[in-house]
């Protein structure tokens, strides 16, 4: 019979976050996730961001009475990161209360983090630690950016 014993885990890819330093960026955006102004949806929602130099934002949904001025976690950390000077970003963890299935950014959230490449690794999280992790090419394939602006 093929392979008795246990498999040694796949080697991450290069640029990938692992171990202690991947286990810090779930753990805020979980504690992230704590801060989630959400009084109208109920859904509260963290993120973490890694940047290139190993700084992490974190940033949760901060919703509004106007319930269109709602920001979602994603978009929160990556402003927070930004107006800091931090523009290259390797990974962000985001998180939920949901147990059954794995919370996944919103389309205008996936255009806004696509503006800063395409090149990075998003870990979508279950509310029990569990997750996946998907290419930012993966959640949004064939998609716009600001190299497009300059081939006219
Ligand atoms: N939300 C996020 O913050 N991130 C997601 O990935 C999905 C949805 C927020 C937006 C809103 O405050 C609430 O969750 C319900 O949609």
């Amino acid at each position: 019979m093929e392979g008795g014993g246990q498999r040694p885990a796949p080697a991450a890819p290069p640029g990938q976050p692992q171990g202690e330093r991947l286990q810090l960026l779930l753990r805020r955006s979980r504690e992230a996730k704590n801060c989630a102004y959400c009084p109208y949806s109920r859904f509260p929602v963290g993120a973490a961001l890694l940047t290139a130099g190993g700084e992490i934002f974190s940033g949760c949904n901060v919703e509004n009475a106007c319930y269109s001025l709602g920001v979602c976690a994603e978009r929160t950390a990556i402003q927070k990161a930004i107006s800091e000077g931090h523009t290259s970003f390797r990974a962000m963890a985001i998180t939920s209360d949901m147990g059954d299935s794995f919370i996944v950014p919103c389309g205008a959230c996936r255009q806004v983090m696509r503006e800063f490449g395409t090149d990075w690794d998003i870990y979508l999280t279950k509310a029990d630690g569990t997750y996946i992790v998907k290419r930012l090419e993966e959640l949004l394939p064939l998609s716009f950016g600001p190299e497009d602006l300059k081939k006219v």
